[in-house]
């Protein structure tokens, strides 16, 4: 009887926990959908999108972020971007885990800017 084969199955189910342990975090990244705290449209976007946009709004000319303030787009328009996306080469993060109404709340702070 051998043991050999054995371990190599066990080290092999361990490698594949491991690749799906680091996918689940790798998929977080700009998505935490973890902040009961952050309620106001205010507070979510400076929390998921003030980084590139920047707190008042006003992009980031040298990075290539377009403003918010002032924005042509209807609070429809925005949330549909920031959940499905603008299109295959936009450089900016789809949030596709972040529900309808927090997107919404952040297109109406974003068309308040
Ligand atoms: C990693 C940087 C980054 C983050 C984070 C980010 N954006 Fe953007 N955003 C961009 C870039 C780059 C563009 C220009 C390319 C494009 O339109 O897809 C853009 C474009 C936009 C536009 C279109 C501007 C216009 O008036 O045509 C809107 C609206 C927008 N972002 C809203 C948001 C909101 C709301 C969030 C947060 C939920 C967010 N963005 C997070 C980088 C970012």
């Amino acid at each position: 009887m051998s043991v050999k084969p054995d371990i190599r199955r066990v080290l092999r189910r361990n490698v594949i926990l491991l690749l799906s342990a680091m996918l689940l975090l790798a998929g977080c990244g700009q998505d935490m959908h973890d902040h009961p705290d952050l309620v106001t449209g205010e507070q979510l976007f400076n929390y998921h999108c003030a980084s590139c946009h920047k707190p008042g709004g006003q992009g980031n000319f040298l990075k290539g972020v377009p403003a918010n303030k002032g924005t042509d787009l209807s609070i429809f328009q925005i949330a549909h971007k920031v959940q499905s996306g603008a299109g295959e080469n936009s450089a900016m993060p789809v949030f596709a885990g972040m529900s309808y109404d927090e997107a919404r709340k952040i297109a109406a702070y974003v068309q308040r800017l």
